[in-house]
């Protein structure tokens, strides 16, 4: 099968296609015959040897995550999937996934089906930003109606979503859009701060919440100093991680399917200009996701 790898660290020509042999499945995985596969930063970090490369490996490896495809084989004791299915997940992060291929496997369970309204492109967009933005405001913050909700780096691929994750929740929404957009850092006595920018603005966004208010520090984080202003204000500082999630995904397909959560995709590149698109990403100014094309349904 064809596959895009790191053939070691460093800027994005480093990713070169190459053939692979094709993954099997074991008992409770099944195969993916992948149509589109996300690209996000950590996808770029992992490549320059930061990121979660030390869970990776070292070079070579495919690269990639966030996948969308048709389900070719189920192993034995998979309940969830049939032949056929479509699907999408970021199944092992933040072990090696190899999505930037033609085939992957992943455990049944870290897969959902895709949204009935969405194209696999969309859907490859979604898992990792989509299941950081829900796993922070949901699971970890519990965010609910009536409060308010400060997103940090809204038009970025998790942003985006986390916008509309906390509104679908009943939550006012304070976000900046681009890196001179301070106006947000005069909000006072928010109750949840998503911090998808990091360096100094994680310190600052401590200032923007109330007493018992949460510091969901995505980016970067949070420094010793960070935890320490925040321990004198009362605030709670939480350094989350996303997790491979197929229930969490079903709850973004709902919310999806119901119209209340839009994915938007800022360009596909096919698997082959995987550089490409790690280049544009770096470059800064994507609004929403990046997509790879990697086969047709
Ligand atoms: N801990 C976890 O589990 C986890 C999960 C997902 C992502 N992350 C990390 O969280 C960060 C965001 O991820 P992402 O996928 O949303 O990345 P992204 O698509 O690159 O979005 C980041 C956004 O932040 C904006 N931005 C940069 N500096 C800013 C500033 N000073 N003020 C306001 N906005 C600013 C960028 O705008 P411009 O491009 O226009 O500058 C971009 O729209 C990355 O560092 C990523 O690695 C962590």
């Amino acid at each position: 099968m064809r596959a895009v790898q790191v053939t070691r660290f460093g800027d994005p020509d480093v990713l070169k296609v190459a053939e692979a042999e094709r993954p099997s499945p074991i008992s409770t995985e099944v195969l993916v015959r992948v149509i589109a596969s996300g690209v996000n930063p950590v996808d770029c970090k992992t490549r320059r040897g930061d990121g979660v490369s030390r869970w990776v490996g070292p070079p070579p490896f495919i690269l990639g995550w966030d996948v969308c495809g048709v389900v070719e084989a189920v192993g034995y004791g998979v309940t969830r999937f049939e032949v056929g299915d479509l699907a999408y997940g970021m199944p092992r992060f933040p072990r090696a996934a190899g999505a930037y291929a033609e085939f992957v496997t992943a455990p049944s369970r870290q897969l959902a089906r895709v949204p009935e309204t969405i194209s696999p492109i969309e859907a490859a967009a979604l898992p990792l930003a989509a299941l950081t933005a829900w796993q922070c405001l949901v699971d970890a913050a519990g965010v609910h109606h009536g409060q308010t909700v400060l997103v940090h780096g809204a038009s970025g691929g998790v942003g985006h979503l986390a916008v509309q994750i906390a509104r679908a929740k009943g939550a006012t929404v304070v976000a900046t859009v681009g890196r001179t957009d301070r106006e947000a850092f005069a909000t006072r006595d928010a109750d949840v701060a998503l911090d998808l920018v990091g360096g100094t603005d994680t310190s600052e966004l401590v200032g923007t919440l109330r007493r018992g208010g949460v510091l969901l520090a995505v980016a970067d984080g949070a420094t010793d100093e960070v935890k320490r202003k925040a321990g004198a204000r009362g605030v709670r500082v939480m350094e989350p991680l996303v997790e491979p999630d197929g229930h969490g995904l079903e709850e973004v397909s709902r919310l999806v399917d119901s119209g209340a959560l839009k994915v938007t995709i800022d360009g596909t590149f096919p698997l082959e200009r995987a550089a490409a698109a790690h280049a544009r990403l770096e470059r800064g100014g994507v609004k929403g996701k990046l997509v790879l094309e990697v086969s047709r349904r």
